[in-house]
C-alpha cells in the first residue's frame, strides 16, 4: 500500500474510484461541488432526493458517474459540518475505503480534505489505510483487498507521510492481536518488536526467563509458569529527546493467550482471548509510530509477554509470589493474571526514571460492563496527567472515561496472610479494584492506567472497521507523546 497526493483537477483524474465527502444537511461543497459540476448536478439531485445524506459514516456508491475518468465514485457521510473532528475525519475515510476493499481495486483517489486542518487530514488518511485492511490472514478467498495506492487530492505531502505511519502502526498493532494465540506468543510477539525496532531506529533489549529471574520477576514468572511456552520482557528505548530528558514509560500487558490458569475461563469467555496482548501491542505500534514521525522526546515502550496456562506447574490459589518490588502477593484467582504481569513490569519501568508512565491493559471484564465495548476505562494516581491523558484522545478521537480510585477500593485487595492480594471483595468494582493493585507498584510516580479490555477487539464489524483487532489507543499514545514533545 502507498500513500502518495495529487493536485489534479479531480476529471482528470485516473482511478479505480474517487472519494468525496458530503456533510448531513449541506449542498455539496469543496471537492463535491467540483464532481457536482463535473457529473451534471446529479450528486445535488440525489442530496434532495434524500437518497444521499451525509449521515455519519455512510457510504453510497456511484457507478459509472459522468464527468469523471473513475468508474465509481464513493460519496461518503461527514456528519454535521461544525462537528467535524479527527475521529469522525478517521472514521469517515475509514468506511470508505473499507467500502472499497470489497473488491481488487488498484487506485483509489480521496478528495475530502477540503481546507481541513492538518491534524485532521492526517487522522483522515491514517483512516484510509486502516479501513481497507480486514482479517484475512489465514483465509485462502479473501474478503478485503487492501488498496495497492491511495491518492490524497490537494493534501501536503507531508501530512499524507505523517497519516500513513499512524495508519500503519494501528495496522501493526491490529494483525498482532488478530494472529492465533499459537502464532503470536511471548518469543514471537518479542521477534516481531524486534523486527519493527531495527527498521524504525528504536533500540530493543528482551529478557529471557532466565534474565527474568536473575531479576527476580517473580510475579511476571509465576503467571507464565503454567505453559509450555517461555515469557519475554520487550524493553524498547526511542530516543528523540536531550539525552538527560526523562522518558515517557508506555507499559503493555501481553498476556498471548489467557486461558484462566487453573481459575479457568468458561468457553465463551475463552473465545476471544488471544487478544489478552493488545496492550502490548498498542504500545508496540505507537513506538514504531513515534519513532517514524522522529517525536522529539525519549519515550521506553515495555511489553510484559507470557501465556496464562493450566498444567502441573501452574501457579496456584493460595501461592504467595514475590513480585520484584518487594511486595508479596497472595493468589487468590489465577484470572487475574494481568496485574501480576504488570506490577514487575511496572517496576522495570521505573527503573528509567520515566517523568510519567501510561499502562494499557484489557485487564477487566468489569471495565466493559461499566463502560461497554467502545470506551476504555482511565485511573490514575494524579488528576493532571489524567487530564493531558484524556484530552490527548479526546483530541485523537478515541473515547475514554475516568474511573474513581477511592482509597475505599484499595481496602479491599488487602491480603491475611501477603501484603496484597491479587483480587478484591467481590466482582462489584473490579476495574477499580484491579487498578487499585497496580498502583501499588508505580511508586507514587505520575501515572495512568487505560483498561482496553472493551475497545481493543471488536466482536462484530463497525462501519469503518471490521471485526478483530481495533488499533485502539495507538493514535492516543502518539498524541500524548506529541504533547509531551521536547
Ligand atoms: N483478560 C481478562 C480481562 C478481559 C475480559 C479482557 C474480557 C477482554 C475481554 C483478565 O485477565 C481477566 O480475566 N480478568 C478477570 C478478573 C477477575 C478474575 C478479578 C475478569 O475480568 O473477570
Ligand atoms: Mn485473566
Ligand atoms: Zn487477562
Amino acid at each position: 500500500m502507498t500513500v502518495s497526493t495529487s493536485n489534479q483537477r479531480l476529471s482528470e483524474l485516473s482511478a479505480d474510484a474517487l472519494v468525496v465527502g458530503v456533510h448531513a444537511e449541506s449542498r455539496p461543497a469543496g471537492y463535491a461541488a467540483e464532481f457536482d459540476r463535473a457529473c451534471g448536478g446529479m450528486l445535488s439531485r440525489l442530496i434532495e432526493a434524500k437518497e444521499i445524506t451525509g449521515k455519519k459514516c455512510d457510504v453510497i456508491t456511484l457507478l459509472a458517474p459522468p464527468g469523471v475518468k473513475a468508474g465509481l465514485v464513493v460519496v461518503v457521510g461527514m456528519g454535521a459540518k461544525d462537528a467535524l473532528d479527527r475521529g469522525l475525519a478517521f472514521r469517515a475515510a475509514a468506511a470508505a475505503s473499507k467500502t472499497l476493499a470489497a473488491k481488487e481495486r488498484s487506485r483509489a483517489v480521496f478528495a475530502l480534505a477540503d481546507n481541513w486542518p492538518a491534524e485532521v487530514t492526517e487522522a483522515a488518511i491514517a483512516g484510509s489505510v486502516v479501513g481497507c485492511v480486514g482479517q484475512d490472514l489465514y483465509r485462502a478467498k479473501k474478503s478485503r483487498f487492501p488498496l495497492a495506492e491511495i491518492v490524497w487530492a490537494g493534501v501536503d505531502a507531508a501530512v499524507a507521510g505523517r497519516g500513513e505511519i499512524l495508519g500503519e502502526a494501528v495496522n501493526l498493532t491490529r494483525r498482532l492481536v488478530n494472529e492465533p494465540p499459537s502464532a503470536m506468543f511471548p518469543e514471537s510477539f518479542a521477534a516481531e518488536a524486534a523486527s519493527v525496532a531495527e527498521a524504525s531506529g528504536i533500540s530493543i533489549e528482551v529478557w529471557d526467563q532466565a534474565r527474568l529471574e536473575a531479576e527476580r520477576c517473580g510475579s511476571l514468572l509465576a503467571v507464565a509458569r503454567g505453559s509450555d511456552r517461555e515469557p519475554r520482557l520487550v524493553i524498547l528505548k526511542y530516543s528523540g529527546g536531550p539525552a538527560d530528558a526523562p522518558p515517557l514509560a508506555l507499559v503493555g500487558k501481553g498476556v498471548t493467550f489467557d486461558s484462566g490458569g487453573l481459575s479457568i475461563k468458561p468457553n465463551d469467555g475463552m473465545k476471544t482471548m488471544k487478544c489478552d496482548m493488545a496492550g502490548a501491542a498498542t504500545v508496540l505500534g505507537a513506538m514504531q509510530a513515534i519513532a517514524r514521525l522522529q517525536l522529539p522526546l525519549n519515550v521506553i515502550g515495555l511489553c510484559g509477554l507470557v501465556e496464562n496456562m493450566l498444567s502441573g506447574s501452574s501457579y496456584k490459589l493460595g501461592d504467595v509470589l514475590h513480585a520484584r518490588s518487594g511486595k508479596t502477593i497472595e493468589v487468590l484467582n489465577t484470572d487475574a493474571e494481568g496485574r501480576l504481569v504488570l506490577a514487575d513490569v511496572l517496576a522495570v519501568a521505573l527503573q528509567f526514571q520515566p517523568a510519567k508512565i501510561i499502562d494499557l491493559a484489557t485487564l477487566t471484564g468489569a471495565c466493559v460492563v461499566a463502560l461497554g465495548n467502545d470506551v476504555a476505562g482511565l485511573m490514575t494516581n494524579n488528576q493532571p496527567w489524567a487530564d493531558a491523558v484524556k484530552a490527548a484522545a479526546d483530541a485523537a478521537g478515541e473515547p475514554l472515561w475516568q474511573l474513581p480510585m477511592f482509597a475505599e477500593y484499595g481496602e479491599q485487595i488487602r491480603s491475611e496472610v501477603a501484603d496484597i492480594k491479587n483480587v478484591g471483595e467481590g466482582r462489584w468494582g473490579g476495574a477499580i479494584t484491579a487498578a487499585k493493585f497496580l498502583e501499588e507498584f508505580v511508586a507514587g510516580k505520575r501515572w495512568v492506567h487505560l483498561d482496553i479490555a472493551g475497545p481493543a477487539f471488536l466482536e462484530s464489524s463497525k462501519p469503518w472497521l471490521d471485526a478483530g483487532g481495533s488499533g485502539y489507543g495507538v493514535r492516543t499514545l502518539v498524541e500524548v507523546a506529541r504533547a509531551n514533545a521536547h
